[in-house]
């Protein structure tokens, strides 16, 4: 049994009192964009979880005009993705791989075979699954977790949903009906919505050297409050970044005002 699986199930867990930064939106995105050029700049083999959403969208913005600087290369980096859509064409606009190759991939030098996202449309999800966790589990450990949180009290991390356990790994998940609704927006096609995903389970996140759960807007006000205040629980699975030594809210005026 792993490590982390072991201490879950004895329960001899450590809470931790997470950092939390409070600053504007783009406050936050230069931050984020800053550590993960920091830690590439002293380790560029560094192994990253990055996460696609509406709140990251202007992190990739600097990492991207910081590489056409030139100031940093992602050449030596290894990316694996939190989570995609399951069942859907990788060639969807909306899927989780075209976020990542529009927003990221494309536009610097990460090597193809550096970056890994599951396949959504594998014909086997478990055996896909079990793939991507033995590949991240061979990858010597993540440095650094950028993770976003899901709508309203879903408190969704990667897309492990209310009901996630913190020894859950990567697997086939169904959507919160919360979480489908807040993806709408992305589909101009309605009857396309998944309804289920393929994501990084809690322990994989827990297992990351360092995270960081960027927050924006009143939407996630609610959310975020549950995560750091509530019981530590599956009823919010955020909360469980709270058995984490290093991990950082890094949260906009908004998200805070309930804090
Ligand atoms: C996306 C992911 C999700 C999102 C969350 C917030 O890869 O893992 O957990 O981070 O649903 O999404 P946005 O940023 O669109 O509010």
């Amino acid at each position: 049994m792993r490590q982390l699986e072991r201490e879950i199930a004895e329960s001899t867990l450590d809470l931790y009192v997470p950092e939390i930064l409070v600053g504007s939106s783009e406050g936050i995105d230069a931050y984020a964009a800053n550590q993960v050029v920091e830690l590439i700049k002293g380790n560029p083999n560094a192994v990253l979880t990055l996460p696609t959403g509406s709140t990251p969208e202007s992190m990739y913005e600097h990492l991207v005009a910081i590489y056409k600087k030139g100031d940093v290369s992602f050449h030596q980096t290894t990316v694996f993705n939190l989570d995609e859509y399951w069942p859907l064409s990788p060639a969807h606009p909306a899927s989780y791989a075209s976020y990542m190759r529009s927003h990221f991939i494309d536009q610097v030098d990460v090597s193809p075979e550096n970056w890994y996202i599951p396949n959504s449309a594998a014909a086997d999800p478990e055996r896909e699954t079990k793939e991507f966790d033995a590949l991240m589990q061979r990858s010597g450990g993540v440095d650094l977790a950028i993770l976003g949180i899901g709508p309203g009290l879903t408190c969704h991390i990667g897309f492990n949903e209310r009901g996630s356990t913190a020894d859950s790994r990567t697997r086939l998940v169904e959507l919160d009906s919360e979480t489908i609704e807040a993806n709408r927006r992305f589909f101009s096609n309605p009857a396309e919505i998944p309804t289920h995903a393929l994501t990084q389970g809690v322990a994989n996140i827990l297992e990351a050297r360092k995270i960081l759960l960027l927050v924006k807007g009143g939407g996630k006000a609610a959310g975020i409050a549950r995560a750091l205040t509530g019981e530590v629980s599956s009823d919010a699975p955020a909360s469980f970044l709270r058995f984490h030594p290093n991990v950082t809210f890094v949260v906009d005026y908004e998200a805070a005002s309930k804090l």
